[in-house]
């Protein structure tokens, strides 16, 4: 099969993330931090390894702050239910994955937030003045995904950052579409929280992710439970990462998220990032200015990681995914993407589109496969 459903989960991993999490769960799969044996010792120094590891990755200079979480939606759902409170005002954009809108959603129905969605341009970008525009006294948390995940434009995150640090208003990013390919310092970019998901950029398992918290920050636990210590008190410690990070962890997928974090840091982010751009470029040139293809958003692979949204006239987004998973062996994503507004605001809801996301495995031969199957699946048509 042609994977090019990597915004979806990166597959395959580097091998040297599957030869460490077998090893790890072979030698070392004790209870980290709980029983105090030297084996529970080890992988509690693995799980701290990985910490350090993921803080190199975004610039984090102390990695207690860091919160291992099961994915970007628990670290997403950490963060915004963790910091918001009754009366608080949120910004967020159209471009949002369920993960932040439903967060924020859920909140509003229930009459503790009220929140304001920002438009973007039809090129897929979110204008700073249009956040800075709808900030109000009440405004606690902008909330913005980094490059969304239908049109992949990459956000001006830092010009963002900038105006939330001076109405001292906390900024969270959602990296699950940047963690690992595109450069990201918290702060440089003014960032407060940033939630990443482990399973596509890093390169490592699902059930992997983790959000950062800026020091002056403290947030109310949004899963409360043991922590390896102090069983005796009926609260959480205050203490990070402790205080956010209650029941076992996934010890075998963080180790497993460090070997492909290493992974990433060893090839260099620029390079895997400038191969992702290549092969979607390759695809954007090969149908931009064909009748038969719709691409949606920003065709300037400079704005763009390798996310590509398209559909093909005459079909249904749903209908071209299943004729190139059955009939070509090639795995794309269409639908909504769990992103409807996104759609909404492109014109494409409720069918969606075609997702094609190459990766760090795919060829060149494979893009030139997929453009082949794409064009003869239009011409059929016709
Ligand atoms: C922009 C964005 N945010 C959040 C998520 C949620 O990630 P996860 O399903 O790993 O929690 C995704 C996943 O596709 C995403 O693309």
């Amino acid at each position: 099969m042609i994977y090019l459903d990597n915004a979806a989960t990166t597959f395959p991993k580097p091998e040297i993330v599957y030869k460490t999490m077998d090893n790890f769960y072979r030698t070392l799969g004790a209870n980290p931090g709980r029983s105090g044996h030297r084996m529970a010792v080890a992988a509690e120094k693995e799980v701290e390894d990985t910490r350090t590891v993921v803080a190199r990755l975004f610039g984090i200079k102390d990695s207690k702050r860091l919160i291992l979480t099961f994915n970007a939606t628990d670290a997403i759902n950490m963060g915004i239910k963790g910091l918001l409170k009754s009366g608080d005002h949120a910004i967020t954009t159209f471009l949002e994955h369920n993960a932040v809108s439903r967060a924020l959603n859920g909140l509003e129905k229930r009459n503790i937030i009220t929140v304001t969605k920002v438009r973007n341009s039809p090129d897929g970008l979110i204008n700073p003045d249009d956040i800075k525009n709808a900030i109000t006294s009440k405004t606690r948390l902008i909330v913005i995904s980094h490059a969304p995940n239908v049109l992949g434009t990459i956000q001006p995150i830092r010009k963002i950052g900038r105006i939330a640090r001076e109405h001292n208003i906390i900024f969270m990013v959602d990296a699950a579409q940047t963690a690992g390919v595109c450069e990201i310092n918290v702060d440089e970019d003014y960032v407060d929280m940033l939630a990443f998901t482990g399973h596509k950029g890093p390169l490592g398992p699902t059930g992997t992710g983790g959000l950062y918290v800026e020091e002056r920050l403290t947030l109310e636990p949004w899963r409360e439970g043991g922590t390896g210590f102090e069983p005796a008190s009926l609260s959480q410690p205050e203490e990070l990462p402790f205080k956010l990070e209650s029941g076992t962890p996934n010890t075998v997928g963080i180790a497993g998220l460090r070997a492909g974090i290493e992974y990433v840091l060893s090839k260099g982010i620029g390079t895997i990032r400038a191969h992702e751009q290549r092969l979607t470029n390759k695809i954007i040139q090969a149908l931009k200015d064909d009748q038969r293809f719709i691409l949606y958003g920003t065709t300037d692979i400079s704005q763009k990681v390798g996310i590509l949204s398209i559909n093909v006239k005459g079909f249904k987004a749903a209908e071209v995914g299943a004729i190139l998973d059955q009939s070509f062996d090639i795995a794309v994503r269409p639908g909504l993407h769990c992103a409807p507004f996104a759609h909404q605001m492109i014109g494409t809801f409720p069918d969606g589109t075609v997702r094609i996301s190459p990766g760090l495995f795919n060829t060149e031969e494979d893009v030139d496969l997929f453009i082949r199957a794409l064009v003869k699946i239009a011409n059929e048509r016709i």
